[in-house]
């Protein structure tokens, strides 16, 4: 995910840009560019880290133009790196491109480039667009833009630039979003519409596989084949912060509704096209080495920790491995028993949380390879790990963490069952239907986000009590502890997630009258113990909320009070579903009491301190 912001007409181009780009630095903080056409020709100014490290650098050498392109980035192929930051050019200087989304086939293009004698600074996939552009130029920008994407795969939203033709900026958009801003004598492109609303409330909305060509007085609207189109223009009546977050109140909400993209995207490019087989070309680990693992341990703190019991009964289910999932701030303390033949997993939203880079430290000290999976290419844990999965999630801004956790599970089930193939745990028939089932939980989420006013009414509820408990067995368990720490750390209710068995073994006392239970019962080869753990508190005056497949809502409707239906699934995928409308509840709950939804008391996002 980065941000992209293009203008063309009479004003300061580069201050244009820069508000922009301030605007959609929620996309990604990394590192920031501009290229603007000034009467030298095509001028790019790039620098890593906040934007302003870019202006302090425009402070000394502004470029004054009518037109130009910017880019705020969240590094995906490429560590954060002044050479790696956007606009990216070819051999010649003549053109210039940003892009948000991620080109597939990169370096195989690449590598054809290479070959006809383009030379390539980054290591970024953005790169081969530019060449490509050049490569295709024959007096139309609009045409060489069409047949360079013609040769791309993957998601892309891009704005492009050439010197040859300075009265034109084309911008394009297959599946990153891109919108167009309309104004009196000058045009914007943006990625969304925060980075134009200060200067204009009229916008087109492009759609997937359609481009936009820009001039100080028109915008043509075409698809990529060059069909043109005519397109209804939007009034925009939001105000700036609300549109910032998408038109979500909150970021929490908006993150929680980027669940179906989040897990497309870290997919993306890692299931062949067979959908037989998953891929996963950035591991280091050989398929030797990857024969020799005698043991998994997987460490993270909070919500990462999570993901990482969902970790757990993943590859020992899949790949019949033993493995732990410890808290990282318990592990390095512990003196664990790490061989060479141990794969340790570190999992961090941030990459940069200190006792998951210290346990990290800890196992790679007595030899063990280290995998990170993480959201932030280029963090500490990225750097330092022997091998890295990254989610691509797209940053995130609420505290609470859940479109970074869901991701999380996805890298799972991807490496699991690459373990599982190379390891030959389990039928090619067996991974071909789990992939296929993967597949569709994208579309799940959406449906059971489309629901959520359903668990508005329950978290209202709840939000006036002061205590509550979760219960679930197995996988069920791992969501439940999830839900509860999500619950707690936004809504300040006290919540404890319980091994639906262990219930009886103490914790049965705190039961009593009225007080709210969440229920998860998914993993249909213990429903029945699960109901009989139901029946337990209800005996004892719970209110029970369950959270089950719809199959089995009218049964669980004779034990509980309300039923939640998640869409089915397999059950080893079911916590991807699971938790959805547990962020919800949370989310909802925390709103009813009048919270900061996302900026929790006494927390922060990225905890650098063991
Ligand atoms: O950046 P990390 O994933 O390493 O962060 C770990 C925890 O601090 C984090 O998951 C925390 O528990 C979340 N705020 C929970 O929503």
């Amino acid at each position: 995910m980065c941000g992209i912001v293009g203008y063309i007409g009479k004003r300061n181009t580069q201050n244009v840009l820069i508000e922009g780009l301030k605007k959609l630095e929620y996309r990604g903080y990394d590192s920031a560019g501009i290229a603007v056409f000034t009467d030298k020709g095509l001028e790019i100014a790039k620098a890593k880290g906040r934007l302003a490290n870019l202006e302090t650098k425009l402070e000394n050498a502004p470029l004054i133009g009518s037109v130009g392109i910017g880019h705020t980035r969240w590094a995906t192929h490429g560590k954060p790196s002044d050479v790696n930051s956007h606009p990216h050019t070819d051999d010649s200087h003549k053109f210039s491109v940003v892009h948000n989304g991620i080109i597939e086939n990169y370096l195989e293009l690449k590598e054809e480039l290479i070959a006809e004698g383009h030379t390539f600074v980054s290591e970024t996939d953005t790169e081969v667009i530019s060449h490509l552009i050049a490569r295709e130029y024959e007096g139309d920008i609009v045409k060489a833009v069409q047949k360079a994407i013609s040769h791309m795969r993957g998601a892309y939203a891009l704005g492009v630039l050439t010197e040859y033709e300075p009265n034109k900026l084309v911008a394009v958009r297959q599946a990153s979003p891109l919108i167009i801003g309309i104004g009196e004598g000058e045009n914007f492109i943006g990625s969304d519409i925060p980075a134009i609303l200060e200067y204009t409330r009229n916008v087109y909305i492009l759609n997937d596989g359609e481009m936009a060509v820009l001039t100080q007085d028109a915008v043509e609207l075409m698809t990529i084949e060059g069909n043109f189109i005519s397109r209804e223009m939007i009034r925009v009546d939001w105000d700036a912060t609300t549109a910032e977050k998408g038109g979500f109140e909150h970021f929490m909400l908006k993150e929680i509704h980027e669940q179906p993209k989040a897990y497309r995207d870290t997919m993306r490019g890692r299931i062949d096209v067979s959908g037989k087989h998953v891929v996963l070309p950035e591991l280091k680990l050989t398929p030797e080495q990857i024969k020799n693992i005698r043991n998994v341990q997987i460490v993270a703190c909070g919500t990462a920790y999570h993901a990482g019991l969902v970790g757990r009964s993943v590859i020992e289910q899949l790949v019949k491995i033993p493995v732990e999932t410890d808290v990282a701030s318990e592990y390095r303390y512990r003196s664990p028993i790490v061989t060479p033949e141990t794969l340790v997993i570190v999992v961090s939203q941030s990459g940069e949380t200190a006792d998951t880079l210290a346990a990290l430290r800890e196992a790679q000290s007595h030899g063990a390879h280290v995998l990170a999976i993480t959201n932030v290419v280029g963090s500490s844990i990225a750097r330092d790990a022997d091998d890295v999965i990254t989610t691509l999630a797209g940053p995130e801004i609420a505290v609470a963490s859940t479109k970074a956790y869901t991701s999380q599970l996805i890298a799972f089930y991807l490496l699991g069952l690459y373990l599982a193939e190379v390891r030959g745990t389990q039928t090619p028939e067996q991974i071909a239907h789990i992939i296929a089932a993967m597949q569709a939980l994208p579309e799940q989420v959406e449906k059971m986000l489309s629901q959520a006013d359903a668990i508005k009414d329950f978290a209202e509820q709840i939000s006036k009590h002061e205590d509550l408990f979760f219960i679930g067995r197995g996988l069920d368990y791992a969501v439940a502890q999830e839900g509860s720490l999500k619950l707690k750390e936004i809504s300040y209710i006290h919540s404890e997630a319980y091994a639906a068995g262990e219930l009886k073994h103490g914790t049965l006392a705190l039961i009593e009258d009225g007080i709210p239970v969440i229920a998860l019962a998914t993993q249909e080869s213990v429903l029945e113990k699960t109901v009989s753990n139901i029946k337990e508190v209800k005996a004892r005056g719970a209110e029970v909320m369950a959270i089950t497949f719809e199959e089995h809502v009218a049964g669980l409707l004779k034990s509980v009070d309300q039923a939640f239906a998640i869409p089915k699934t397999l059950p080893i995928l079911t916590p991807a579903l699971a938790v959805v409308p547990l962020q919800l509840l949370s989310y909802y709950a925390s709103l009813a009491r009048g919270n900061d939804v996302d900026k929790p008391r006494n927390l922060a996002k990225s905890v650098t301190v063991e």
